[in-house]
């Protein structure tokens, strides 16, 4: 089968790879996606197993439409009974349009469910049922330049939803995704002591964790779209978790999280329960700031605020005050930011080593690396 994996913007990269370990063939880098090959069996582990992975897409009809009778047209003439019975429900979730003659997304969606409808009904009389909550059939509509692909969504949910979060928790917290990606960026692995001394609701630290433990992405969720599928096999699916967690290693992790703020400390100490993962896992409350100097070497990966949605005014000061915390507490660490804040991120006064640009929802964001080590060059010296 042809599958197109949905990502996040720059973990394109991160994906393939992950892709790759898994054993996906074929494998295609596209705009904030990645294809390949794979079967059944790849299809459940890719859900259950893939950290950088938003939805996995099973394209079944490519077509040309310049405008919506094209389309409906397109849509109503595909043997859709090869896909869904009529006692089956469908929905169509996330429709893209993107520089197409139909430019309104939700409208190319209505349509399509149209058309769809339409099939059965001309052939015999009856309907299928629109589910939007849990459907049998999750489909998927994406156009480009006026060509389009209707996929199947194996996935339902997205799969940033691990399921370790409690409802009403922190009022910024990261993507699960986008925090697998800035670990697998940042090269960190489970030998390295990892800090995020930011962590908020600790996304980042738990995503280190369960990459530091080979703990699959979706160790928690029982519900996937292809689990509403007529050919779903459970046998397969049972086989595919016990090996996906077969691999869970003993391995140490060295690894903390800390926040100025004790509702979050208590937020990172629920997720860290639900997921059971015990001892080398240290949360405390700390100021960053007053954060006793560190002698061991390791890495910091983390996500202070913006001054968006949290922090206000003050962040040019603030930023600046973690820069002379890192040069003086923290010689011989790797330090990784992720900010939106480019002029903050410009008082750290350190020159960074590398510099990726994600996106952090709709904010662009730099994610930085500065490497301490005796005599780091202070930018503002020079
Ligand atoms: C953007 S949020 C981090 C969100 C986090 N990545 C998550 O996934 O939930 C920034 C966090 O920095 C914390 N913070 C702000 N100033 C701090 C300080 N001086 N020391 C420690 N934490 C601080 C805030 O309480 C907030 O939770």
């Amino acid at each position: 089968m042809e599958l197109v994996i949905k990502t996040l913007h720059g973990l394109e990269d991160c994906l393939a790879d992950e892709i790759e370990e898994l054993g996906g063939e074929k494998i295609k880098k596209l705009r904030r996606a990645v294809s390949c090959e794979g079967n059944l069996a790849f299809v459940y582990k890719a859900n259950y197993n893939l950290r950088t992975a938003l939805r996995i897409l099973l394209p079944i009809h490519s077509f040309l439409a310049k405008n919506e009778r094209e389309l409906y047209d397109q849509i109503k003439s595909f043997d859709w009974s090869t896909h869904l019975e009529l006692r089956q429900t469908f929905a169509i979730d996330n429709a893209i349009t993107r520089d197409a003659s139909i430019a309104n997304s939700q409208f190319a969606s209505l349509k399509m469910k149209d058309a769809i409808v339409d099939y059965f009904r001309e052939k015999t009389g009856k309907r299928p049922s629109v589910n939007k909550d849990n459907p049998d059939l999750l489909l998927n509509l994406h156009g480009y330049k006026d060509q389009y692909t209707i996929s199947i969504d194996s996935s339902g949910r997205t799969l940033n939803q691990r399921g370790y979060r409690k409802e009403g928790g922190h009022h910024a917290p990261l993507n699960e995704v986008l925090a697998a990606g800035l670990l697998k960026i940042s090269e960190w692995n489970a030998s390295i002591p990892l800090i995020d001394p930011m962590c908020g609701s600790g996304t980042i630290a738990i995503e280190a964790a369960m990459l530091g433990k080979g703990i699959p992405a979706q160790i928690l969720r029982n519900d996937f779209g292809f689990m509403n599928w007529s050919n779903f096999n459970a046998i397969l699916w049972n086989r595919v978790k016990m090996e996906s967690t077969a691999k869970r290693g003993r391995t140490r992790i060295n690894i903390s999280a800390s926040d100025i703020d004790n509702q979050n400390i208590k937020l990172v100490k629920g997720s860290t329960k639900i997921l059971n993962l015990g001892q080398g896992f240290d949360i405390m409350k700390y100021d960053f700031l007053k954060l006793p100097p560190e002698s061991k070497k390791g890495m910091i990966i983390s996500n202070p605020p913006y001054g968006e949605r949290i922090g206000g005014d003050g962040m040019v000061e603030f930023y600046g005050r973690i820069g002379d915390k890192l040069k003086k507490d923290f010689d011989g660490w790797d330090a990784w930011f992720l900010s939106s804040n480019f002029e903050a991120l410009r008082a750290i006064r350190l020159r960074p080593s590398k510099k990726e640009i994600l996106f952090n929802g709709p904010l662009e964001c730099q994610f930085c690396k500065y490497e301490m080590y005796a005599g780091t060059e202070d930018l503002a010296t020079t």
